[in-house]
């Protein structure tokens, strides 16, 4: 899709569709028709709320098109990454009538360069991201259609950054979509063998190093943790490390993905319902991956490693059982009390190696626990760590981006409920709440002292279940990515 930023009137867009978006006090000031619009708005009952949407049919002096009329909400406490749900809305109502070009007109006015750059770079994530479906596996005819192929941004005042916004837009958005795709792919398709393809695939094109590591090398390495998982299934176990060491980076940072291709629970199998949910376990290795993508792209002058232990939770002859007990990487001892604990066992090892890389703090991605999505649903990610002001940096970075994550404690106290008779540490807990604590607890036991450390639960919004801004029902949605990648370009000093 092609975009572009323009001055002048909206009206004289020659586009099928027409978008125009305003504040909750309806001053539709300077756009065509201004009285007629607002005497409809307020016939339809239309607030401006964020989110509220309406056609306008047939009225006198409006341009002969599609028009639509999108709210922004109110104009105290708007910020600029509120347009990324405000332009998807409008691709999206776009798409449902099948136009294939639109202008979408917003009030930016005096506003400053770095607004201008926020801006753009959210209207241009919102309309790539809302433009994309996954229809790959449709042979219907609902696969023909490509969605907007060109939009028109005008605003009232031009500046540099627009540009240099939208293009920052674009290649994030790019990576999300990687992201998301390669969440919403099956787990037939997408097995650990085909997301180290990707990753060899993002390397090359990128410019990176890339090492896949097989059962065998793992093992040398003492991956007893990670193995168990793997040891159920058909599919074989690879562990993807990919590194970006620019000159003279000033800081290091290490990147673990959780990569379950699909997580049947093993032994202590899931019920049936929802079950092919599952195919997105890989969410956190996806998030990393096109986070790397990015980076490649846009040369920040941070070291990155990125590392993902791609495994399939199966109940085979051959699985790891209730009882289990393994040692890590790192020496601990881990009793299994609960198969379906798989994603701590792999980020352990993981994690382990990792360290071993000398970076300066890790982030981690997992879709690790449903007690996090019965604590925040389906929209918040949760933040655990060891390191306040890197959360902060954390939560600074996801609230530019349009990620919506919320930091839980790692209260010690808890560590009781996962000790073990037997081992070092038990990889369930013995009680039923706090679910995503104790598995953030887990992970802590391999962390080093001294190693700053985040460990993001993208379990709610890794697979969306209803259209939202970032992906259609049914998609992974590529949480994480845009926050990992702004992360990191916050790095460069
Ligand atoms: N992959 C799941 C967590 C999950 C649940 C992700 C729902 C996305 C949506 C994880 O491996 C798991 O099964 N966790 C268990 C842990 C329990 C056995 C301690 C869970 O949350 O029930
Ligand atoms: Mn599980
Ligand atoms: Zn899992």
């Amino acid at each position: 899709m092609r975009w572009t930023f323009l001055t002048g009137s909206p009206a004289e867009a020659k586009t099928e569709g027409l978008a125009v978006a305003v504040f909750d006090d309806l001053d539709f000031h300077g756009l065509p028709a201004s009285k007629a619009l607002k005497a409809e708005a307020e016939r339809l009952r239309f607030k401006g709320a964020a989110g509220e949407a309406f056609f306008a049919f047939n009225l006198a002096g409006t341009p002969s098109k599609h028009l639509l009329v999108v709210g922004l909400g109110k104009r105290d406490g708007f910020r600029p990454s509120c347009l990324r749900a405000v332009a998807a809305l409008a691709v999206r109502r776009f798409r449902e009538r099948f136009l294939s070009s639109a202008a979408l007109a917003f009030p930016l006015g005096e506003d400053t360069p770095a607004v201008h750059w926020s801006a753009a770079e959210a209207l241009v994530e919102g309309v790539l991201l809302a433009n994309e479906r996954f229809t790959r596996y449709k042979t219907d005819g609902s696969n023909r259609f490509e969605g907007l192929t060109a939009v028109q941004f005008f605003v009232p005042k031009k500046s540099g950054g627009l540009e240099e916004g939208g293009k920052l837009g674009q290649v994030l958005a790019e990576a999300t979509l990687f992201a998301r795709v390669l969440v919403t792919e099956p787990a037939n398709v997408l097995t650990p063998e085909r997301m180290a393809e990707e990753a060899r695939k993002v390397a090359k094109e990128g410019g990176l190093a890339v090492k896949v590591l097989g059962p065998k090398e793992c093992e040398k390495l003492g991956m007893g943790a990670y193995l168990a998982v793997a040891q159920g299934s058909a599919h074989e176990a690879r562990f993807i490390h990919m590194s970006y060491r620019p000159k003279g980076a000033k800081f290091h940072l290490g990147l673990v993905g959780k990569g379950l291709t699909f997580d049947s629970g093993g032994l202590s199998l899931k019920p049936a319902d929802g079950m092919g949910a599952m195919k997105s376990d890989m969410s956190g290795s996806a998030a990393v991956l096109g986070a790397m993508k990015a980076i490649a792209v846009l040369k920040p002058k941070v070291a990155v490693d990125a590392v993902m232990a791609m495994a399939e939770n199966m109940p085979g002859g051959g699985a790891y059982r209730p009882g289990d007990v393994l040692r890590a990487m790192n020496g601990k001892t881990i009793e299994i009390l609960n198969t379906d604990a798989e994603g701590r066992l792999t980020l352990a090892d993981a994690l382990t190696y990792i360290q071993k890389q000398k970076v300066d703090a890790v982030l981690d991605l997992a879709t690790l626990t449903g007690a996090c999505v019965v604590a925040l649903g389906p929209d918040f990610s949760g933040a655990m760590g060891n390191d306040q002001p890197l959360l902060d940096e954390v939560l600074a970075a996801a609230k530019e981006s349009g990620d919506e994550i919320w930091q839980l404690p790692l209260p010690p106290a808890y560590a009781k409920f996962i000790k073990s008779d037997v081992a070092d540490v038990a990889n369930s807990s013995r009680v039923r709440w706090g679910g995503a604590l104790t598995a953030g607890l887990f992970l802590q036991n391999f962390v080093e002292e001294g190693t700053p450390w985040v460990h993001l639960d993208i379990a709610g919004p890794a697979l969306r279940d209803d259209d939202g801004a970032d992906a259609y029902k049914g998609e992974g949605s590529g949480v994480g990515v845009r926050t990992l990648v702004r992360f990191v370009l916050g790095k460069q000093g």
